[in-house]
């Protein structure tokens, strides 16, 4: 089982991804690591994101192992990631890793959630289930405001959202993979929603495409 997520950023995407993946017994993969990480390499060596040469070396020389780095939450390296993201030939570079843990989930997973922007449209096309989430940007804004401030770092919502309006521009205009919803994908809105409602409907959403076998839960 495949369970694709995209949608733009802070829309809950990580929260419902993880939840369902323990739900289901599924592996996880936010795929926006490996774009952070490909962004603050470049950052960290002092170079700039939009620079195409820069951006591809960074994103082959990508180690997975970095995929933990707690600066990849900041800010920064959002900005840096939808820079390097727009690049054709970062996103290619990228590609085999995640299609690789989405068919070949780590840990004898029964199958992986991957959440980004691409991943039912491009990343994993066939995936059966394929969510599109979203919420307002003035409630993303807040919802990361107050994700980094209690994370002790020092921000302005200010600045957040202006981040992310043009995240959310530079992601859906892009020419290579857009963010946009699957034709498939059952798209959920969360402006009004807390989480485990959201959990609960792609819940129900997921057993009644797939019933388990041996009758109803
Ligand atoms: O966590 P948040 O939603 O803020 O962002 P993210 O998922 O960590 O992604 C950071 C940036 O990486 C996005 O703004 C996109 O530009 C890029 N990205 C992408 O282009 N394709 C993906 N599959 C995942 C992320
Ligand atoms: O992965 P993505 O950037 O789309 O978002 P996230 O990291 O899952 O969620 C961003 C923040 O919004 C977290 O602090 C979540 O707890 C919160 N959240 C929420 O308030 N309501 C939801 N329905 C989902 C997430």
């Amino acid at each position: 089982m495949i369970i694709a997520i995209d949608g733009p950023a802070a829309a809950g995407k990580g929260t419902l991804g993880r939840a369902l993946a323990a739900r289901f017994e599924l592996a996880y993969l936010d795929t926006g690591r490996l774009y952070r990480a490909t962004g603050l390499a470049v950052l960290n060596s002092g170079g700039d994101p939009t620079d195409p040469k820069a951006a591809e070396a960074a994103a082959r020389a990508l180690d997975p192992a970095t995929l933990g780095d707690p600066d990849l939450r900041r800010e920064a390296a959002g900005v840096a990631a939808s820079q390097v993201a727009a690049q054709p030939a970062v996103r290619a570079a990228l590609l085999d890793f995640q299609r690789h843990f989405a068919h070949h989930p780590p840990d004898g997973a029964k199958g992986a959630v991957l959440d980004g922007r691409d991943i039912g449209t491009v990343v994993c096309p066939d995936a059966p289930i394929k969510l599109f989430v979203t919420a307002s940007v003035e409630a993303r804004a807040r919802r990361r405001f107050k994700e980094l401030l209690d994370s002790g770092q020092e921000v302005v919502e200010s600045t957040i959202l202006a981040d992310l309006k043009a995240r959310d521009a530079r992601d859906a205009e892009r020419d290579t993979a857009p963010m946009k919803p699957a034709e498939d994908a059952l798209v959920i809105d969360t402006t009004e929603l807390g989480a485990d409602e959201v959990l609960a409907r792609v819940v129900s959403h997921v057993l009644a495409a797939r019933p388990p076998a041996g009758g109803a839960e």
